[in-house]
């Protein structure tokens, strides 16, 4: 298996990242979100770590990062979700538009990058909780000096052979993005910011590469190394991988309500062929994408989920119950986005006017 950030990966077994890169298995902690009790945040290094540091009171915080390369989609959203829960339990949060890295490596055009990363992911962003006056939000293209002096130097801490090791065949855009990526990650615990203390990073598993690349400077530089965790990625709607060349495959954030619904109808279910085999043999939640869309976002009642699946299972519920359900928490969820957004639309844009001068 490879884990790469660059390339859409699949995870068929989550656990067998476990032995082989070690990544360790989340253990019970935040019940009150169903991200956490889910095991949708499955694995994690060092998060153990953050969390005694910051019941003992020390200094922590949260860094996490946008990719402003096409529409911001619903496989998006777990990691606003987790921001959000750890910027409501106070802890300082920074989230940086990783554009020179889109740029760079996917030949994305520097106006494109910035007004993907306003209108597809900021304003969504800020729809679904992020509240700008608690967190740092900034860009890569615009952070400051220490933070780019830090990744230039980074550059001389790592040896071609451990880049290989970690990453594989890289391509120069490729290698700085990294050596900027440990500087997002690092660079909060420089004296011109807030000095040594453990930043966790909430991402997708494929980011992980990044991640111990990261560890490695730490130790060299005598700083804390990040802790992280990792969430499951959602599949694509119609049972392949969540694709952004595939606009099937998903439900972006900026869809009109109407376009969510239709993407649903269409969606892959674990359903049989016929009703009569559907009431005999049961369904199977495990491989619909309507339970998952459930699971992940839309049903945060555990007992009422498990009746879903109890239902499913004995061929009680058929689909198209099962969809209704679906699609009147999905569209009142779009709708509402859509008026927060449009909210919010004015203070995102004075900020991200000033997050972009230069
Ligand atoms: N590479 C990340 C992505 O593709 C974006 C990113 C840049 C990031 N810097 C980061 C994520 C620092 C977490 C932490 O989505
Ligand atoms: Fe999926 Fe619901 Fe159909 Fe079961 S009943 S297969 S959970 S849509």
């Amino acid at each position: 298996m490879k884990l790469s950030p660059w390339d859409t990966i699949e995870v068929k077994d989550y656990s067998k990242l476990f032995d082989e890169f070690g990544i360790q298995p989340m253990f019970p902690v935040f019940s009150e979100s169903y991200l956490f009790r889910r095991g949708i945040v499955f694995g994690h290094r060092d998060f153990d770590k953050f969390l005694e540091a910051r019941e003992s009171g020390q200094r922590v915080s949260v860094l996490t990062g946008i990719m402003p390369s096409g529409p911001m989609h619903l496989g998006h959203k777990m990691v606003v979700d987790q921001c959000v829960l750890y910027q409501d339990k106070g802890v300082q949060t920074r989230v940086l538009v990783a554009d020179v890295e889109a740029m760079a490596t996917r030949g994305i055009p520097e106006e494109q990058a910035r007004d993907l990363a306003v209108n597809e992911y900021l304003l969504n962003w800020v729809a679904l909780g992020l509240d700008l006056k608690k967190s740092d939000v900034y860009a890569q293209s615009n952070r400051s000096v220490p933070y780019y002096r830090l990744a230039a130097l980074l550059s001389g801490r790592v040896t071609n052979a451990e880049m290989t090791a970690i990453y594989g065949d890289l391509s120069p855009a490729k290698t700085v993005s990294s050596l900027l990526q440990s500087s997002d990650i690092l660079h909060p615990q420089l004296k011109e910011y807030d000095g040594p203390h453990n930043v966790l990073v909430p991402v997708g598993v494929d980011q992980d590469p990044h991640l111990r690349l990261t560890r490695g400077f730490a130790d060299k530089l005598g700083l804390i190394k990040p802790s992280s965790t990792y969430h499951r990625f959602m599949s694509g709607l119609d049972g392949g991988k969540m694709s952004s060349s595939r606009p099937g495959s998903y439900i972006a954030l900026n869809d009109s309500t109407k376009e969510a619904l239709r993407k649903v109808d269409n969606a892959l279910t674990g359903g049989r062929d016929t009703a009569a085999e559907q009431r005999k043999k049961g369904g199977q939640p495990e491989r619909c994408m309507v339970y998952e869309l459930l699971t992940y976002h839309f049903m945060p009642e555990d007992k009422e989920l498990a009746r879903i699946h109890a239902d499913c299972k004995s061929g009680k519920m058929l689909c198209g119950e099962c969809k209704k359900i679906l699609k009147d928490r999905l569209g009142a969820f779009m709708d509402d986005l859509r008026k927060k957004r449009e909210k919010a639309r004015p203070k995102v844009k004075k900020f991200t006017e000033e997050m972009f001068t230069c």
